[in-house]
């Protein structure tokens, strides 16, 4: 089928183009209403459609017959441990936990947070959640514990499952001090934690409070899936914003469970059966998506690798598990692959294996540089895929569906829209630009399912970061421009938002930190470019009248702030003290010049600025901290 003409027809028709996806799909009642508006005036996908999202991943395939296929490859080689589970298995421990669920009280609607590492036990555990209707919210493992507690307290959970902790490379991370630490901060306190023990990690654990995750399901009683609407929440996944208040971003039932698997036939060129590995963590949404609902709802096998592209144990991780679980796509982060070439610059691993099972590598998380893209190109020799997406969409929103047609890929393009995503570049004043001019992006509404339909419990805000800055858009926080062959460009976030390595962070929650310390007046942390990990913040910042305060030891003092409040994968690892902070007449910092100026880019002089001559005094501080 070729793409243009299936992507018009999505955007000609978006309602009799997502009735026909819908049908992909079992449904215990099929919708009435495909689209419609909410008592908010928010768009909702299939009103009156009754499912259970993951009686569709499990019960479903193992109803048809794929009971004894692999559903996960387990492979840890940070433990050491290896683990085939079949659908069949799958479902039974799912459907027990759900069990152990249940016995605490939750309920369709309860939520539960999850902070979990890598295993297949967060897999269980979240499709748990979904078997019974409650609302599973993962919060990633390198946070720190304030950022669980900020979650704890939006989310309201009824029950915390978390573990001993996990391995980052050969470091052991401890969870539990970092569980504990968020239970007292938060206010919302859950009415129970469940353990995971780990053999390497075994922890104490708090009578009255804590379970064990072993102990309980040696005494589980099977659960059976709870009907759920169309539009009853599946997951609240926590993203960075402009504030240092994280995003609840929600995600139905209905219309996630129509995307996620039209996505894996038609974007990902994937059928039942065929082993999809998306090389990312669960605590991201790459790791909902496709670790997890993307292939179990499309009958795939998924792979859960506890490990990294590099020094777990080489660079050839990532070649040895595409040979070993004949891999047919490979999904990572172009930083992923960025530390391979690094560690192995003519990629002299890959000959050790055989890659003849992959048949595309896509790439996604931050903008993917074309040597990046060229490298990985010629070492494996298979279409390379960049395509864009946000926590927001859940699923790709800029993609060469090479399911419905290859399309010739361009170096440093995202390729073109994905069916229903209607992508527009806008000037400042909402005017479409002309092709070849970089603008905001945006996407016409309705957005297709799948996509955010709300903020948990915050309306207001969803309204203000999304809808109000162009009426009638989605805007997504990211510039770029479309080319004459209608090829978009991605050129990076307009907003307070970077990318480190893959991981979306902001850089508001970082100043908060480092606002707080004694000895700062004023700060502002932006993202650097980096070579290996995309982007890096870095901080700047003005000393109070009167402090004493070596800048080393300063520096020193902030690094380990950020890493206490806001976590090690912000990897703050530089704090610069400066005079003043350029700023503008009303008092706004102007922290895209400073990013232009760091990364020795080209920069428009604004009229607005309040003191032309602190640019030059910044940059002499910079070129001395070079
Ligand atoms: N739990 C606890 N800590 C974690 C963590 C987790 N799940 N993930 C990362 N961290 C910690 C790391 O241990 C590290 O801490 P350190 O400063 O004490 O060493 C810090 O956070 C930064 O980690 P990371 O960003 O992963 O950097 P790295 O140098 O260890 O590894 C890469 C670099 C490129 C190998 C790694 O970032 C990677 O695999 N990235 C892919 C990202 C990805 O999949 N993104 C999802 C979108 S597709
Ligand atoms: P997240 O919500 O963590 O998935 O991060 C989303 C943000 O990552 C987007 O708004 C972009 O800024 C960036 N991003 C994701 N994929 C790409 C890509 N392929 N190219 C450029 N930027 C990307």
């Amino acid at each position: 089928m070729s793409y243009q003409s299936t992507f018009d027809r999505s955007i000609r028709q978006p309602e009799a183009f997502w009735e026909e996806q819908a049908k992909a799909v079992s449904w215990f009642r099929f919708p009435e209403k495909i689209l419609f508006k909410d008592e908010k005036g928010l768009d909702r996908w299939y009103g009156g459609g009754r499912l259970n999202t993951a009686w569709l991943c499990l019960d479903y395939h193992v109803e048809a017959g794929r009971g004894e296929q692999v559903a996960i490859h387990y492979d840890s080689p940070t433990t050491g441990v290896k683990r085939s589970i079949t659908y069949r298995e799958l479902l039974d421990e799912v459907s027990r936990f759900a069990g152990v669920l249940k016995s605490f009280g939750v309920e369709k609607g309860d939520r539960v947070v999850i902070y979990m590492p890598m295993v297949p036990q967060t897999v269980v555990a979240m499709l748990a959640c979904a078997r019974l209707g409650a609302v599973h919210s993962v919060v990633f493992g390198g946070f720190a514990p304030r950022e669980l507690a900020i979650r704890i307290d939006d989310a309201k959970p009824k029950l915390l499952i978390t573990s001993g902790g996990g391995i980052e490379i050969s470091k052991v991370i401890e969870y539990m001090p970092i569980v504990n630490l968020a239970w007292e901060e938060a206010t919302h306190k859950p009415d129970a934690c469940i353990v995971l023990q780990r053999d390497f990690v075994p922890v104490p654990l708090v009578p009255g409070r804590d379970h064990d995750w072993n102990e309980l399901m040696a005494k589980a009683e099977p659960a059976a899936h709870v009907e759920v609407e169309a539009t009853d929440p599946l997951y609240i996944l926590y993203t960075s914003g402009t504030t240092g208040k994280p995003k609840g971003v929600v995600r139905d039932n209905g219309g996630y469970a129509v995307a996620l698997k039209w996505s894996m036939a038609n974007i990902y060129g994937v059928q039942p059966g065929d082993v999809y590995w998306a090389a990312s963590d669960v605590g991201w949404v790459v790791g909902h998506s496709y670790i997890i609902y993307g292939p179990l709802l499309h009958g795939c096998t998924t792979i859960l690798y506890e490990g990294k592209p590099v020094r777990t144990p080489d660079a050839g991780a990532f070649w040895r598990v595409i040979e070993e679980y004949k891999v047919n796509v490979l999904f990572t982060a172009p930083t992923a692959i960025r530390a391979i070439k690094k560690e192995d610059p003519e990629g002299s691993l890959r000959h050790q294996y055989d890659l003849n099972s992959l048949r595309y590598l896509f790439l996604a998380g931050e903008r993917c540089d074309v040597a990046t893209l060229e490298w990985s190109q010629q070492l494996l020799g298979k279409p390379v895929i960049d395509h864009w997406w946000q926590t927001e969409s859940g699923w790709p929103m800029l993609a060469n569906s090479v399911g419905l047609e290859l399309l010739p890929v361009k170096p440093g393009s995202v390729s073109k829209p994905v069916c229903g995503f209607d992508i527009q570049v806008l000037d400042a004043t909402g005017r479409q630009m002309p092709a070849g001019e970089e603008g905001i992006v945006v996407v016409k509404l309705p957005l297709p399912p799948g996509n955010l339909p709300d903020l948990w419990n915050d309306t207001v805000r969803f309204k203000q970061s999304y809808l109000d800055p162009y009426p009638g858009y989605f805007f997504s926080g990211d510039g770029g421009y479309i080319d004459a062959d209608g090829y978009v460009y991605i050129t990076g976030r307009i907003d307070d938002i970077i990318n480190v390595a893959g991981h979306r962070l902001s850089t508001a929650a970082m100043e908060e930190v480092v606002a707080a310390h004694p000895a700062v007046a004023e700060c502002a942390v932006i993202g650097v470019h980096d070579n290996m990990k995309g982007e890096v913040p870095m901080g700047f910042v003005v000393l109070k009248a009167g402090i004493n305060i070596g800048e080393e030891q300063l520096e020193k003092e902030l690094v380990a702030l950020v890493r206490e409040k806001v976590g090690p994968v912000a990897f703050f690892k530089q704090a610069i003290v400066v005079k003043r902070l350029p700023k503008t007449r009303s008092g706004k910092i102007l922290r895209k010049i400073m990013r232009n100026m760091a990364d020795g880019k080209e920069f428009t002089m604004p009229s607005t600025i309040e003191d032309a001559s602190v640019l030059s005094e910044l940059e002499d501080t910079m070129r001395e901290h070079q």
